[in-house]
């Protein structure tokens, strides 16, 4: 059979490479050639939908057909219904145009933006991405706009600076614009660092053209001749694609010299970080591409006036950069439809933790915590209780169920305590124990902490003891406050923003789960039932001696006959929690 008009669509993000995406790939590949389809076969970033990976897209005469849960083994079935027998496997589909599917309500939810073309064109196409409208918005600002009025949409837009801090986009580039210079440098910050965020790479995996788009109309706007991305060496697919995407920009004339036969200039170049979190704060990223050791320095000087080697320089996040070719295509005005008074657009978030369905999501700022956890996100995984969701990373905190009707945008998610941050949305159930969730986090910053602070450095230091012993029930009456007041030093006496927020996830949790940590101190319980040494293994008289959890302890702990009651060995019990999973009786209980 030929037929020119049957385009396959494997994700091939990390996320989709990760579940197994290169296998399906390969075996589609096989199948068509076996069957004699001629059908085109293409590698896309990630689409969102993470929980159902590998995504398989099927275009043809039947429109889009999305087939999500894909793996080696049913691939050939789907291909051989959907292909030969032309009959769609309904039960696999999880979005289309004709059929319906499992996930159709949840992507309808969603504002794509950023998100456009992610999992839609082939990342390592530039073609692809100028089907879709790509790099006009270069040529409509190079020839018919001046960097003033560029600046003057983007202030009109509303957008804020999506790498933590909310800063005015425009504001911004009209800072490094006023700098007077021969010689100016942009520089996209793709460190990503926190916890439980993938969104930069993401956009990098699935459409690196749109970000580097924006970052050619950042530097006209700017005046500069000369770009850094500065990408952690641990985003090696990222890497790859904007390797490919440079090289093919500058192929079509889009960056390098004169550009759509203007007399500006543009050369990117990349620096692969080492994966240290510090180096996402801006001064220390700028120390790093100059070869120094990634440290913080005092601002002022801003890096609008003094910063790569001296020079003005304009640091912007990826997702910031990637929202900049939609607003020239499609004027501020339309960009500031979305969203609320004082946040303008989408957002985009990394969902994780204990939700149905994790994945990459960008929803309209002003979307409830509420909205978007049980209704995008589809609640709680096993549909346990929804005890509270941390925002921002380790600069953020952790907002509870009383405040799940909070919209999202910057002001109002900074009003609970927490921050807005780069994206990571950390979904918790109520196994989770707030003290040692606090004590994760900070063991993160301490740990990530460059050490030029005393505070930064030792304070938190202090704060992790004391934490550590809350949850091992060695914790003391005054630790509330102990914390308190080092939160307080350390968020003041910090010269970055690391240390500055450091103390964050200790001060919401304490302030909303405040209960949690005078259990753990006063009665050497742990209300979650999960800080190990806390808690104990029982087995309860309704157990039937299935042996199910004899067969899963990795210690031999457990004893007992057939079909008669077990019991556990304390002494040899190291609390993995195995048995409580595999028991299907609810005859192990946590005391
Ligand atoms: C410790 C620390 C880590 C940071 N990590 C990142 C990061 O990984 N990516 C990012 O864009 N911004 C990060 N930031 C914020 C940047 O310093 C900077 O504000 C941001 O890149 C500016 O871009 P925007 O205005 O587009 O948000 C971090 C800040 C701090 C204090
Ligand atoms: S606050 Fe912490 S991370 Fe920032 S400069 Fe000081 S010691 Fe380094
Ligand atoms: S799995 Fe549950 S029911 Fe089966 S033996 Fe263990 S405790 Fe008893
Ligand atoms: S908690 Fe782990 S170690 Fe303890 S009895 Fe259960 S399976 Fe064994």
């Amino acid at each position: 059979m030929k037929n020119k008009n049957i385009i396959i669509k494997v994700g091939l993000a990390s996320c989709g490479i990760a579940a197994g995406g290169l296998e399906v790939y390969e075996k589609i590949e096989n199948f068509l050639q076996k069957n004699g389809i001629d059908a085109e076969l293409k590698k896309t970033g990630c689409i969102g939908m993470c929980y159902v990976e590998v995504l398989v897209e099927i275009e043809d005469e039947f429109g889009k057909t999305m087939y999500g849960n894909v793996d080696d083994a049913n691939i050939d079935e789907i291909l051989q219904s959907h292909l030969v027998s032309k009959s769609p496997k309904k039960d696999k589909i999880v979005f289309s145009d004709n059929f319906g599917g499992s996930e159709t309500e949840i992507l309808g939810l969603q504002t794509r933006i950023v998100l456009e073309n992610c999992g839609d064109i082939d990342p390592e196409s530039i073609e692809e991405y100028q089907e879709k409208d790509g790099y006009q918005a270069i040529e409509k600002v190079i020839k018919e706009m001046s960097p003033e009025e560029v600046i003057q949409e983007m202030k009109d837009s509303g957008l804020r600076g999506r790498g933590g801090a909310g800063f005015p986009t425009g504001l911004k580039w009209q800072f490094a614009h006023n700098a007077e210079s021969d010689k100016k440098f942009l520089v996209c910050n793709a460190d990503e660092g926190d916890p439980g965020a993938f969104m930069d790479r993401s956009v990098l995996e699935g459409d690196p053209h749109r970000m580097l788009e924006g970052m050619i109309i950042a530097a006209y706007a700017i005046g500069a001749d000369e770009g850094y991305i500065y990408c952690r060496a641990e985003y090696p697919l990222a890497l790859k694609r904007l390797r490919i995407a440079i090289k093919d920009a500058e192929g079509k004339g889009f960056l390098g010299n004169n550009i759509f036969d203007s007399d500006f200039n543009f050369k990117i170049n990349i620096y692969e970080g080492a994966g240290a979190f510090v180096c996402g704060e801006e001064t220390a990223l700028l120390s790093s591409i100059e070869g120094k050791r990634g440290m913080p320095n005092l601002r002022p000087p801003y890096p609008a006036s003094s910063g790569l080697w001296g020079y003005p320089t304009n640091i912007n996040n990826v997702e910031t950069l990637a929202n900049v070719p939609w607003i020239i295509r499609k004027g501020a005005e339309e960009f500031a439809k979305f969203g609320t008074e004082k946040s303008k657009g989408t957002k985009v978030f990394a969902l994780t933790g204990k939700i149905k369905r994790g994945g990459l999501v960008e929803i309209p700022m002003g979307m409830s915590l509420r909205e978007v956890i049980f209704k995008v996100g589809g609640g709680i995984l096993d549909d346990k209780k929804f005890k509270a969701v941390q925002l921002g990373g380790p600069s953020g905190g952790c907002i509870p169920d009383s405040l799940l009707d909070t919209p999202v945008d910057y002001d109002s998610v900074t009003a609970t305590g927490a921050i807005m941050g780069s994206g990571g949305m950390v979904v918790m159930d109520e196994t989770t124990c707030m003290v040692d969730m606090a004590r994760f986090f900070l063991n993160f910053t301490q740990d990530e902490s460059c050490g030029k602070c005393t505070f930064c450095r030792i304070g938190t230091k202090r704060m992790l003891e004391i934490l550590q012993r809350i949850t091992e029930g060695k914790g003391k009456e005054t630790d509330i406050k102990l914390l308190e007041e080092l939160s307080v030093k350390i968020k003041a006496a910090s010269l970055c923003g690391l240390g500055q927020t450091a103390p964050n996830p200790v001060l919401t949790t304490i302030k909303y789960f405040r209960n949690e940590y005078e259990d753990h101190i006063n009665n050497k319980h742990c209300t979650a039932g999960s800080c190990k040494a806390l808690i104990t293994y029982k087995i309860k008289d309704n157990c039937i001696g299935c042996e199910m959890c004899k067969r899963v302890c990795p210690v031999d702990a457990i004893s007992g006959e057939k079909k008669g009651i077990h019991t556990i060995d304390q002494e040899k019990c190291t609390k993995c929690g195995a048995c409580y999973d595999t028991c299907k009786f609810d005859a192990i209980e946590i005391i």
